[in-house]
């Protein structure tokens, strides 16, 4: 017969394995692997692989393949994946109750958990499906009269532009690009750019927190501050940043802050929010009509018919993760992975770098071009060869490729790449394997 105190210890020993059990296994093992470590600094554990293996384990990625395209689109670990899947069998029990009724409703806890990280109020974020929708909604919302102008850089995502180039076609809006070369010397040089090309008609403008081409960051609390001091409306596209290196998003003091959850974030494909500052959202018109347009509830900027919540709920799990790493321990592995390559290759005098690696204007992602190759052949021939994934970039001066690798990639994957790029310095690319 036990005593008291082993059947009281034996208890407590079996709720805690069955309690580890229960625990989405890759949640686990980033928990296990980070309790031990909790004294050593971000930069320290950047390269630490005991550590960041667990990491990689959470992902049931294709490990025949090498996917440095994670600035596009990214895997979900299993955790979060798995989160989604329960939330569709749930509301494909019963849709008009489960989905409508208890997972609706439950969508409440996963704003105000994005608010928390962002850092704003939970009534400030609207859950969108990516940072297309979120931009569509601040860009399209602003009333706008002809000759009212936005400024904003060539370099902005094609897709803003062109709704603001809709915009001009339809109302007589003007839309205002400038250049910044590849890498800028400087932030300060790109406040400087935004403050030479207001005028007096300028009514917004919008600028990415990290762009697509070459993942160069903007110093976007600045801009932000020069804009509204003149009464100008600030936009930023965030689809690059968050999730992927820390910042106090209440702190930019823009209007407007959109972003995709699906890209650094992990969370599922299709999710992304909104930030609207507060005292903006009752003059801002929604996308899709809300039956109060000018209500300010953030919730009409989400008024898209019927749509999944499994997604949205799943975004939850997404969050615990990314918090289970440490977004501080992200952020420098991300360099670390990043400038592994890249300090690398910068020492050849064919590579040209189209990002700068100032930790101050740039993260995980770099764009390099190789002196008389295209960046298309490049890219197909790390496709055909070595089935490397990344991104070709042909845009004004840059003629490159974007490599962008994440928290499950190995250094041995970031080698290989080094490697496949030293071996078309050395060689060329075969015929075969051209674009
Ligand atoms: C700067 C920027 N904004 C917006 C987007 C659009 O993101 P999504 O397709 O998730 O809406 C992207 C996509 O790569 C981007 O790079």
């Amino acid at each position: 017969m036990p005593t008291r105190r082993e059947f009281l210890t034996r208890t407590a020993a079996a709720t805690a394995a069955t309690y580890a059990l229960l625990q989405p296994d890759s949640l686990r093992r980033v928990r296990a692997a980070g309790r031990n470590l909790a004294g050593e600094s971000p930069r320290s554990l950047a390269d630490n692989e005991g550590y960041w293996g667990q990491i990689q384990r959470a992902f049931a990625v294709d490990r025949s393949l090498i996917n440095l395209n994670n600035g596009g689109v990214n895997p979900s670990p299993r955790m979060v994946q798995d989160a989604m899947r329960r939330h569709v069998e749930y509301s494909n029990q019963i849709p008009s109750r489960n989905l409508w009724q208890q997972q609706e409703p439950q969508v409440e806890t996963v704003r105000a958990r994005i608010a928390r990280m962002f850092g704003c109020d939970a009534e400030e974020i609207a859950i969108t499906r990516n940072a297309s929708e979120s931009m569509e909604i601040s860009l399209y919302g602003l009333t706008l009269s002809p000759g009212d102008e936005v400024l904003t850089t060539t370099q902005d995502y094609p897709r803003m532009i062109n709704t603001l180039k809709q915009r001009e076609q339809r109302e007589g809006i003007v839309l205002k690009t400038f250049p910044f070369p590849n890498p800028p010397q400087s932030p300060d040089e790109l406040v400087e750019a935004f403050e030479r090309n207001i005028t007096p008609r300028t009514k917004a403008v919008l600028m990415s927190h990290m762009t697509t081409y070459t993942g160069q960051v903007f110093p976007v609390r600045e801009i932000c501050h020069a804009a509204r001091a003149k009464g100008i409306t600030a936009i930023v596209d965030g689809a690059h940043a968050f999730g992927h290196f820390v910042y106090d998003g209440g702190g930019i003091g823009c209007d407007f802050y959109g972003t995709s959850l699906h890209k650094w974030m992990h969370a599922p494909i299709g999710t992304g929010f909104l930030y609207v500052r507060k005292d903006r959202i009752a003059g801002h018109w929604p996308l899709m009509a809300a039956p109060e347009p000018k209500t300010n509830d953030i919730r009409k900027f989400e008024e898209i018919g019927t749509h999944p919540a499994a997604n949205r709920l799943a975004i939850a799990d997404a969050l615990v993760f990314h918090e289970g790493i440490g977004p501080e321990r992200k952020e420098a592995r991300l360099r670390y992975l990043r400038d592994r390559f890249a300090k690398r290759l910068a020492a050849n005098d064919r590579v040209r770098f189209f990002t700068s690696l100032d930790p101050q204007q740039s993260c995980g992602m770099a764009t390099l071009g190789i002196e008389g190759i295209g960046a298309g052949d490049l890219r197909t021939h790390l496709w055909k060869q070595h089935k490397i994934y990344v991104t070709g970039i042909e845009f004004e001066n840059i003629s490159g490729i974007r490599v962008s690798p994440n928290v499950y990639t190995t250094p041995t994957e970031v080698d290989i790449f080094t490697e496949a790029i030293e071996d078309v310095l050395k060689n060329g690319i075969p015929v075969e394997t051209k674009g």
